[in-house]
């Protein structure tokens, strides 16, 4: 009989010549067990997604609930459902009041490409302007506005009038004219290592905006639900676009989007054509259940709150010779290493440690560090002790 790793290496498709291949059996709180029982703590909570730590147990039992009640129904947007009105009605409760209608579909590409189309319909215009270094997922909309060529190339042609400008360039912001139908930014860019806007550039992209007509859109996929200190990153900024944009950690480890306007906006979907956007399983009642549990957890159990205390601990914590600097605020941190050589071996090695990293896509000389909001004090501690004995062995054992 085939073990679980020849056959995910036969059948199953692959994005890389060079997967992470541990096999998990289990996976709780701030921890996933091999079937071995080998304990791993996730520092990556699946790319930002498992904030309320797995298997939460709220989560568990919303999920259980529903499932009982019903699963699929009907295409999204046609009938009422309780878990998702639920959820919308929470969600618009706790986002600035512009921000009042939610368009739920399956995954952070969708949810773009979804803000895409509602901004040229809404807009009546074409062009859109990105970011260099931008990561929106990998769908061909999505693609086509990424900040990096190296992804882009192999795919050509993309979308047309699409163009990338460089974060925290504010010269550059003259670009954004009268043709724009949107400027799609994240507040804080991820896979570019954890980069912050700077001398209040969204404020000047906003005012930008504004002037021409073009819609911002905050892309809070990997920013959502409270990584970065605070429940939604524009409110670190006190900047509201028009279009929000959610998934990840938007479904409590079940896979769902959103994208988040106002109701004058957002009804350019219904009509000319009727069924601007739409979506079977957008929506999902479960992944929405699950979705709403964990949010409740978000705010029940203060997590947000905590979150800068404990960047704090990492921060102090993670001082070795490899490490030239840790960056960000909240728990969506960059370990940037003094030569990026070190990093393969560091993630590779991760596991034998008892740690799960992982690369950013776009910062070549950095991890990624990004546990469940849930982790302790005392769990940080131990994950940087581990942390460190890992740098010691890359430091002697990486270049030879
Ligand atoms: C900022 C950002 N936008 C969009 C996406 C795409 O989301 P998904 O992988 O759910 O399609 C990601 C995924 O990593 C992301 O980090």
């Amino acid at each position: 009989m085939l073990t679980n790793r020849q056959l995910f290496l036969l059948h199953v498709g692959q994005t890389s010549p060079s997967p992470m291949m541990l096999e998990i059996a289990r996976a709780k709180g701030i921890y996933m067990y091999g079937p071995d029982g080998k304990e791993y703590i996730d520092l990556i909570s699946g790319v930002s997604v498992s904030n309320t730590g797995h298997c939460h147990p709220r989560v568990i039992e919303a999920v259980k609930n529903q499932v009982d009640e019903y699963m699929h129904l009907m295409v999204y947007g046609e009938m009422i459902q309780s878990p998702q009105v639920k959820y919308a009605e929470h969600l618009t409760g706790i986002l600035p009041p512009e921000l009042s209608s939610c368009f739920f579909v399956n995954s952070g590409s969708e949810a773009v490409e979804g803000a895409l189309k509602l901004a040229k319909r809404f807009t009546g215009k074409s062009r859109i302007i990105s970011f260099k270094n931008s990561y929106h997922g990998s769908t061909l909309g999505a693609l086509s506005i990424q900040g990096s060529e190296l992804y882009k190339n192999s795919f050509r042609p993309l979308l047309p009038d699409t163009f990338q400008i460089g974060f925290n360039d504010e010269k550059s912001l003259e670009s954004i004219d009268n043709k724009t139908a949107c400027v799609i930014i994240e507040p804080v860019q991820g896979e570019a290592g954890v980069i912050y806007p700077e001398n209040s550039f969204l404020d000047k992209i906003r005012e930008r905006c504004n002037a021409t007509g073009a819609l911002l859109i905050f892309d809070e996929i990997q920013t959502g639900f409270g990584r970065t200190g605070y429940m939604f990153a524009l409110e670190r900024f006190g900047v509201v676009p028009d279009i929000l944009l959610l998934a990840k950690a938007l479904g409590g480890g079940m896979p769902l989007g959103a994208f988040i306007s106002s109701k004058e906006i957002m009804s350019a979907l219904i009509s000319n054509p009727v069924l601007g956007h739409i979506t079977t399983f957008g929506g999902h009642p479960v992944c929405c259940a699950a979705g709403l549990a964990s949010l409740s957890v978000i705010i029940d159990e203060h997590l947000v709150d905590s979150c800068n205390s404990k960047s704090a601990i990492f921060k102090n914590e993670l001082s070795h010779p490899l490490i030239s600097e840790v960056r960000g605020e909240g728990l969506l941190l960059a370990v940037q290493l003094t030569e990026p050589d070190y990093i393969p071996f560091v993630i590779a090695h991760a596991p034998d440690y008892g740690l799960i990293l992982d690369y950013f896509l776009f910062c070549n000389n950095a991890f990624r560090i990004a546990p469940p909001l849930i982790i302790s004090e005392v769990e940080i501690t131990k994950a940087c002790i581990l942390l460190k004995e890992l740098l010691d062995c890359a430091m002697t054992n990486a270049k030879n």
